[in-house]
């Protein structure tokens, strides 16, 4: 896995973007940045693969390097699910296929789309929608009406995984979380200097909700079951079933 030193020899600011430059290093940065993030991961394939309805297919939005639709794909080898990661990032993509090729056990089962979620509208036979640590680069805007289409798409008891990076209904709340937050990266062996450029390049990009936000939006396109299944800190995962 390549060690993720962007921020230490960046020296010019711009907006974060998923680029060649972050893929290569995506895996090590998503791992040192997101607390619990394997934990997390653990948890949400292990809900899809007991909940998922039978014979239906799962979509990973914002799959990035495909890291869970290989674990899922390791454990629901044996069925008849298919697994589509959509992405707008090319060079994301090619990692993914580079580690499905290396790590998937049923790999021809595995499809990537390179896509924009705000136009994505067809999808075959979903069971399972996955959003992870995605929506919150998604325009606030744009958030409801790809939800509704989800939504829409769904058959009973289909599902949406929400995982995001949350803001306090309390801002003292937030700002001590967010300190906390910046401990862990420490730990992570972040350095202040590349922990301060990587937030000021995040600021436009990356906007999060509170919790009650996110489920309030989840229930406004239709939603009628909706709860968090795993929170620490500023990083929740909330699971939206039709
Ligand atoms: C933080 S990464 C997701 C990480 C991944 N889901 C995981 O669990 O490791 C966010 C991903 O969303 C993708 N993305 C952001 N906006 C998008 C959009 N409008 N359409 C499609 N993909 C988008 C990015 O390219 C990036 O790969």
């Amino acid at each position: 896995m390549n060690i993720d030193t962007l921020y230490f020899f960046k020296k010019k600011a711009e907006d974060f973007s998923f680029n060649e430059s972050v893929s290569l290093v995506f895996d090590d940065m998503v791992n040192r940045s997101v607390p619990l993030y394997e934990e997390f991961q653990k948890l949400i394939v292990q809900y899809i693969v007991k909940y998922l309805v039978k014979d239906t297919n799962i979509y990973d939005l914002g799959c990035a390097t495909g890291t869970t639709l290989i674990l899922l794909n390791n454990q629901l080898n044996k069925t008849n699910t298919e697994f589509y990661g959509i992405d707008n990032s090319e060079s994301m993509l090619n990692k993914a296929e580079e580690k499905v090729g290396r790590l998937a056990k049923k790999p021809e089962a595995i499809q990537f789309i390179l896509e924009d979620l705000t136009t994505a509208n067809t999808f075959l036979n979903p069971g399972c929608f996955i959003l992870n640590l995605t929506l919150q680069f998604i325009r606030p805007v744009e958030r409801e009406h790809i939800l509704r289409n989800l939504y829409n798409s769904l058959p009973h008891n289909g599902f949406v995984v929400l995982y995001e990076k949350l803001l306090e209904e309390d801002s003292e709340f937030t700002r001590n979380f967010i300190d906390l937050y910046y401990d862990y990266k420490r730990e992570k062996n972040y350095s202040d200097l590349e922990i301060s450029k990587k937030r000021e390049e995040l600021e436009n990009v990356l906007i999060p909700f509170t919790e009650t936000e996110n489920k309030n939006l989840l229930k406004k396109v239709g939603f009628s079951k909706v709860s968090t299944i795993s929170k620490y800190l500023n990083f929740g995962v909330i699971i939206a079933v039709k």
